[in-house]
């Protein structure tokens, strides 16, 4: 019997650099240059953020872009195998690189391309949403949706550097402010309580710009997603406690047929496991109700539009990606930023906390 050993490249090499500030293209292209991560650049866009960003973009930073339909009913396989042909039209190779321009829908479809395109290439994460730059462009989850389900082609592909720059949220719709505030709470809930509170007081100075604030939550946020990202990269057990609100998120965005944005299912989702925790006796009253609170005053909603039904969120939950065998697990809470993952939430009370949850 022989041992052979796989040695593969030390953390250290995969490590990479989250930058936010306002104005970030000069620094972009000067580390695209100096870095050489690759030899040829290729920007990954979609039709929104195209006319509002694409040519200040490209003025600074030498590459070709690719737009991708915008929305999530195109994070799909059909969208990736599009812009894998698209690439290798335009002669991308394996000394090619992914810029992806925009929000979690572009970061991740074109995450994923450079993972399995010519069996990898590098990808450099500009995010232009709060929601990608306070969570999905960090932590190298990439993946696409299926019709049943949520992000069930994916890969881990880390980027070689991270860039949020705030000048890209001028133009962010105010829905799409209230999507990221929603990870925002999700980051105070299980790890930086204080941040429940600026965001309770300052949701409206957030949307008005307020650049220093901005910096402030975001760099929370990258903070918190890092220290966990780097203790358990591929979801071992800690990387759970991410997944906060999104059990039965996943399963209410999914059942109102994506009606229902990402951060307003994951601000129910948060209600409802603050509604579990409570009940199953982890929780205190007053710490539910600040949390409900919180959410409540930067916009989300804290009640399910009566018009999902119960039976159908229930059985997506059922098909969660989270599920291990045929428990669900549930990441709840002993008090914020005291979060712990559980495994044996009886059902009936799921349901009762989710009937509760309907208006
Ligand atoms: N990989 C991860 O770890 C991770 C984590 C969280 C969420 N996600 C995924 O991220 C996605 C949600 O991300 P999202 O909320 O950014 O969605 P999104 O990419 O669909 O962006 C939301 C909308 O804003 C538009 N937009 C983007 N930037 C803009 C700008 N600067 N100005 C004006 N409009 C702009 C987009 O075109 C889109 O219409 C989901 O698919 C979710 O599964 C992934």
């Amino acid at each position: 019997v022989k041992a052979i050993t796989v040695a593969l490249a030390p953390c250290a090499a995969r490590s990479y650099e989250i930058h936010i500030g306002r104005d970030l293209l000069d620094t972009v292209a000067a580390q695209l240059a100096g870095r050489r991560w690759a030899a040829r650049w290729f920007v990954v866009t979609d039709s929104n953020v195209a006319p509002l960003h694409l040519e200040r973009v490209l003025a600074r930073v030498d590459a070709e872009a690719v737009v991708l339909p915008a929305g999530e009913k195109h994070k799909t396989i059909d969208t990736a195998v599009a812009l894998a042909s698209s690439l290798l039209a335009r002669g991308a190779d394996r000394t090619s690189g992914i810029l992806a321009v925009g929000g979690g829908v572009v970061g991740d479809v074109a995450g994923f391309v450079a993972s399995i395109f010519m069996r990898g290439i590098p990808c450099v994460q500009l995010p232009t949403t709060l929601l990608a730059q306070v969570d999905s462009s960090v932590g190298g989850k990439t993946g696409v949706d299926v019709p049943a389900a949520k992000n069930i082609l994916g890969t881990f592909h880390q980027p070689c550097a991270v860039f949020s720059d705030l000048a890209f949220l001028a133009t962010l719709p105010a829905r799409e402010w209230t999507n990221g505030f929603a990870e925002i709470v999700k980051y105070g809930a299980i790890a930086d309580p204080g941040l429940l509170p600026i965001m309770a007081a300052r949701s409206d100075d957030l949307r008005a710009g307020d650049q220093q604030l901005l910096g402030e939550v975001i760099g929370r946020s990258c903070r918190i997603k890092q220290q966990i990202v780097e203790r358990d990269e591929r979801e071992g057990g800690l990387r759970r406690i991410l997944n906060f609100g999104h059990t039965v998120g996943h399963a209410v965005e999914a059942e109102s047929g994506f009606s229902v944005s990402h951060g307003e299912a994951v601000s129910m989702g948060m209600v409802c496991a603050a509604a579990l925790s409570a009940r199953l006796g982890h929780l205190g009253a007053a710490h539910r109700e600040e949390l409900v609170d919180v959410l409540r005053r930067v916009g989300l909603p804290v009640r399910i539009p009566a018009s999902l039904a119960v039976s159908g969120i229930l059985e997506r939950l059922g098909k969660d990606k989270k599920k291990a065998g045929t428990t669900i697990h549930f990441v709840l809470l002993k008090a914020p930023g005291q979060p712990f993952v559980a495994g044996d939430v009886p059902g009936e009370l799921v349901r009762e906390v989710i009937e509760d949850a309907r208006s």
